[in-house]
This record gives C-alpha cells, structure tokens and sequence, in this order.
C-alpha cells in the first residue's frame, strides 16, 4: 500500500481532533473530565430522560429520593431503551421482561430466569453531580477526578443569581470550541446585523491578540485600545468563561460559563450557567431574570432559514442576539469543517494552541504518559484578571 501523503496525514490529525466516539483518542480524552450533560430540570422525581452525550446512548433517571442516575441506555437482555421502562424507588425496571437495575448500573431482578443470577449482569453506571441546575457525570474510566468547577468562586458567590440554560446546535463540537479562541470573530460576528449590548462594547476595531497557556487551559488577552482589554480564561478541553455586559445599563455584568460537550460528532450542546452578583429578588436581580424569561428561549436552530436565508436578526439582548450571530458564522463552515481545507493566519493564533494542546494530551493519554494536572480556575484568578473597561 502507499504511503500516505502529507495532505492525508494531515487531514487524519485533524480529524481526530473532531471525533469523540468512545473508542477515539478525542473521546477518551473529553471522558477524563466532568462533563456538564444536561439541566437538572429536565428530569423530575420518578421519571427517566433519553440523552445522547460523544455518541454514546445514556439514560437519566430520578429515583423517589430525588436523587438522580446515569447508566447506560439498553438493558442488557434484548437491548430496549430503558427509558422506556419505570423507576421503582432509586432503581429502573426495563419495559420489556422487567429486568432491573440499580443506579451503578447493576441487575437487581430477573423475573422469569431461573438459572442465570441478576449479579451477573451489569451494564454502565456513571458518577453524577448536580450543581447550579446543571448535571454533570463523569463517563471516563476508572475512579472519577474530584468534582472541581472551572470557575467555583463566580457561581458559589453568597446570595448570587445563577440560571442554567442548554441549547444544542448541529454542528461538530470543536468549531464551537474553537469560535471562543477566535477573539476576532467578535469584531466581525457580533456586528452583524445588529450590533447589541456586546457588539458595541468591544466595538468593530480588531484586537491586538495574546494567547497563554495557564494552568487552567488558555488565556486569551485582546486589546482594542487603551482601557479596552478583554481577557477570557479558556478551561481546558471545552469550558469557556466569559463577562459580557448587562441589557439593562448600570446593572452588573454576567459571568457566564459554556461547555461545549458533544451529543456525537454532529452536534453539540450547549450547557451554559449565567451569573450575577445580585440576589434574585434584589431590582437588577428580577430584571436580568425578566430578560431571560422574555429572550433566552429564542433557538437559532429553530430561526434557521430566518438567519441564513433572510438575515433576520432576533432582539438584541444579547441572550438571543449573540447566539444568532455566532451561530451563522459557525454553522456557515459546514457542521464538520473540513480543516484540512483551510489556511490559516497569525490572528489564528488561539486555534493554532488549543489544537496543539488537545493533540498534546491526547498523546500522552494514548501512549501512557501523564496528561497535564490542570488546576481549576478560583476566585482570586477572577479578581485578578482584569475587568473589561465599560464595567
Ligand atoms: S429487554 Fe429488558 S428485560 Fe428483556
Ligand atoms: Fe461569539
């Protein structure tokens, strides 16, 4: 057989990059990490919740206790979605011969088998917890890392406003992960159409850009100017952080936190906390929680041929307008970009790192070497990372 060519191989690099099934570098990669896989909301007491998350097919349920499950989708006999099944006290009998399992995933009865034991049969059962509305599991090997949040001091702050949100977009994982190492994007994407609260304040001038790698993932430094710098803590390997200025002037800017976790190759949610530092009852409080009651739920998705065919731009606050935008300039590379096909530039900078540090790590995963200890970002690193000009 021949060899490959450059163009080939390269393409086969950057392929792995995109690809998270269970079985692929990248997928064993993003497992090693919590990973944020849907609202706490989504699934009540006694009741089950289909998910996808990399491609692989999981099933969420609440037992009487409240407390919530994951383990794998298909039961172990003839493979029915257990979701299709009841939850008995904290456990999950499958509709089809009644099997049941426990919430580690192991079979607890088998109605009609008189020769084969339930302790025989497991299936997967993953760690979860829940923090501000958010589910969060481990679905990597072994013992779970301890549960540590990017950015724990913003969203535990006393008395502070958290709201969780999820959104999932048909495209591959990795442009959205690479748009939040694309200051540029900014200057451009986010004047489209319409230019809201957070096109005008970083305003159309391109950045001067800086990318370091920390111990947490990529900080990100662009300056527009004297007074106007804009530093992101990018987590590695899919958590952004972001503080974006409020609707309603005068009012405090929003922390907020986006994962972007695969459902599989084609598409991703989008699991996002929002934070201020006010208590939900105070003015600012009820009014930022207004504004998402009024405007969070619009879907670029769902607004599709309205964005790309007509260009119709939804209001501006930023909850609906800056996901419409950055959604046409990603979803207009196609929802699995063929790198391979690009050509890069200095200002790429970000994207250049991020792929070297993801390729980095899942190197050392495969081939056994330690992967990096990355260390969670705290309270302080918030402090001391300066504050967008306007705040
Ligand atoms: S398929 Fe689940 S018990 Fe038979
Ligand atoms: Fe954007």
């Amino acid at each position: 057989m021949s060899q490959p060519t450059e163009r080939q191989s390269r393409a086969e690099r950057l392929r792995r990059l995109a690809e998270t099934g269970r079985d692929t570098d990248m997928g064993r990669l993003l497992r090693s990490f919590w990973q944020p896989i849907t609202l706490s909301s989504r699934v009540e007491k006694g009741r089950t919740l289909p998910l996808t998350i990399m491609g692989q097919e999981l099933m969420l349920y609440r037992g009487e206790s409240g407390r919530a499950y994951l383990v794998d989708a298909r039961c172990a006999h003839r493979r029915t979605h257990l979701h299709t099944g009841w939850v008995e006290g904290e456990q999950i009998r499958c509709i089809y011969h009644g099997w049941r399992y426990d919430g580690t995933g192991q079979c607890t009865e088998m109605p009609a088998e008189k020769n084969i034991k339930p302790a025989q049969i497991k299936i997967g059962g993953y760690p979860l917890n829940e923090y501000c509305g958010l589910v969060f599991a481990y679905l990597g090997e072994g013992m779970a890392p301890p549960f540590e949040l990017p950015r724990k001091g913003v969203f535990e702050r006393e008395g502070c406003l958290v709201i969780a949100r999820e959104q999932t977009w048909p495209t591959n994982w990795l442009q959205q992960v690479e748009n939040s190492l694309d200051a540029v994007h900014v200057s451009f994407v986010h004047q489209a159409g319409k230019v809201g609260p957070f096109g005008a304040a970083v305003t159309a001038t391109v950045p001067d850009l800086e990318y370091q790698e920390t111990n947490a993932g990529i900080r990100q430094i662009a300056t527009r100017g004297p007074g106007n710098v804009r530093i992101s803590d990018w987590t590695f390997p899919n958590n952004n952080h972001i503080i974006v200025p409020n609707s309603n002037i005068g009012d405090p800017w929003v922390d907020i936190g986006i994962w972007n976790v695969p459902v599989d190759d084609m598409a991703t949610s989008r699991m996002q906390l929002f934070a201020l530092p006010v208590a939900p009852d105070s003015p600012a409080g009820k009014r930022y929680i207004e504004e998402h009651r009024l405007y969070a739920d619009y879907d670029p998705v769902a607004n599709h041929e309205a964005l790309f065919r007509d260009r119709k731009f939804p209001a501006e606050s930023p909850l609906a307008l800056t996901p419409a935008q950055d959604y046409l300039a990603i979803m207009g590379q196609g929802r699995s970009v063929d790198r391979s096909a690009e050509f890069l530039g200095e200002s790429d900078a970000g994207i250049v790192l991020l792929r070297r540090l993801l390729s980095r790590e899942m190197d050392a995963l495969r081939e056994g070497r330690p992967a990096k200890s990355w260390k969670p970002l705290g309270h302080d690193a918030d402090m001391h990372a300066p504050r967008p000009a306007a705040e």
